[in-house]
């Protein structure tokens, strides 16, 4: 049994430098850790502007010293959400020359970085963080891409291409990515992967162009076209200011973190309990908007079949005007193609369940502080959208070739309950 030692860092509103927010021990036999522990630093809880590392498992007003993660977690949601997962994980194995699975959860924490999602970082002792280096810029984006190949393909990184360590082993999710600073801001590249079979860049670029249209609050997007006629898309981070020379840090939590769930727990959970963090947690002014931005997108995914909703693909940003946490910007929306006909999204809608059906999400608005008539008339206008998504889509260049090999994750919206919703308009 490992026993690790960790000082939690936090930059908070306003201040441009981390503070150190607390302690973090953990005990870890091989790649397991077998519990965790956190404790607020005392001039931490003294500060005016403190804000919690994690609003679950460690409220302010809570107890301070020796807490133990909520409910089932081995770590905080908070400290997860600021760990890569898969494909940082990979990144990190490569520039370790590691056996994937064969590192603890502490190297991956201490290896994410500063540019890590949130404004939560790590430190091992007092010294303090070194600082920052700058991250790759739009006209690296190829050397970025060969070296997520080559990730993927479990080759080590040549040291021409190290650059790309700079940002990739911070990033959450799956797919290959990478950051990058392009017009003064910070994005993510998201690159294809091996064994794609459909162009998924320019799929989550116009999709995510269609969600803008249909209301929904969407962070800028753009499609680069690469040598090889490979695409990359490139979303701004919402957890980033840009601040005269640099970026300030916005702390961000996944609604994994804020319902208190274990990963594997996501697939019983459902929009209803995202509702529900947002009453507990939102601002004051921030609570009825959210709610209806959360049904929106539950809509939309339905219209668009985009079953990979889980719990990590919605997430809270801290907004410390008002004290509390808003949701974030809509990210990683991608229809998906089935020939079945019934469908299932990946969180709960209504009292069907997952049942991915208008009908489902209109019984199911009492839980967003919707009546039927106000969810209705929402339904109404997202669907009003998504019924041209290939006018949408061909505005956005999308080539008729993956216009056809996506057309069945689009259902019409009358095969998918909207007559009965529109009874009660
Ligand atoms: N625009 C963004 N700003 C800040 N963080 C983001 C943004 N988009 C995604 N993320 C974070 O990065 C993670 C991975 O991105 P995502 O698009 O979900 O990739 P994947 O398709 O691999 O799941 C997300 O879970 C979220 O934490
Ligand atoms: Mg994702």
């Amino acid at each position: 049994m490992a026993h690790v030692e960790r000082i939690v860092t936090i930059e908070l509103p306003g201040e441009r430098k981390p503070v150190p927010a607390g302690l973090l021990d953990m005990q870890e036999i091989g790649a397991t850790t077998a519990f965790s522990r956190f404790s607020y630093g005392l001039r931490y809880v003294d500060r005016p502007n403190a804000m919690s590392v994690d609003p679950m498992s460690l409220p302010l007003g809570g107890s301070l010293i020796d807490v133990a993660p909520y409910g089932a977690l081995e770590l905080f949601g908070a400290l997860r959400d600021a760990t890569p997962d898969f494909w940082g994980r990979r990144v990190i194995e490569n520039k370790l020359r590691a056996v994937p699975g064969s590192l603890p959860e502490s190297v991956f924490l201490d290896h994410a970085g500063p540019n890590r999602v949130g404004a939560l970082d790590v430190q091992k002792d007092q010294k303090g963080a070194p600082l920052p280096s700058a991250l790759p810029k739009h006209i690296e984006l190829e050397y970025l891409m060969e070296a997520a190949d080559r990730v993927e393909e479990g080759l080590p990184v040549p040291a021409q291409l190290e650059h790309f360590f700079t940002g990739a082993p911070s990033l959450g999710g799956a797919r290959p990515k990478a950051l990058i600073v392009d017009d003064g801001y910070q994005w993510i590249a998201k690159f294809p992967a091996r064994g794609d079979v459909l162009d998924m860049a320019w799929l989550e670029y116009a999709t995510l162009e269609l969600a803008r249209r249909a209301g929904l609050n969407v962070p800028s997007v753009r499609l680069v076209s690469l040598p090889g006629k490979r695409n990359v898309m490139l979303i701004q981070r919402f957890d980033r200011r840009t601040e005269a020379e640099s970026f300030s840090k916005r702390h961000m939590i996944s609604a994994l973190t804020a319902t208190g769930l274990h990963e594997q727990q996501s697939h019983t959970s459902s929009y209803a309990d995202i509702a529900r963090a947002i009453e507990r947690f939102g601002t004051a002014g921030g609570v009825a908007d959210d709610r209806i931005e959360l049904f929106k997108r539950m809509v939309f995914n339905i219209l668009v079949s985009n079953d990979d909703d889980h719990l990590r693909n919605h997430a809270f940003l801290y907004d410390a005007e008002n004290h509390g946490w808003r949701l974030s910007p809509l990210y990683d929306v991608v229809p998906r193609p089935s020939s079945t006909h019934e469908r299932f999204l990946h969180l709960g809608v209504g009292p069907d369940g997952r049942a991915s059906h208008l009908s489902n999400a209109l019984r199911g608005c009492g839980q967003f502080g919707l009546s039927t008539r106000q969810a209705a008339a929402l339904i109404d206008d997202v669907a009003s959208v998504t019924r041209e998504w290939m006018g949408y889509f061909e505005e956005a260049g999308v080539p008729g070739v993956l216009i056809e090999q996506v057309r069945s994750a689009f259902p019409r919206p009358s095969d998918v309950g909207l007559a009965e919703v529109v009874k009660h308009l």
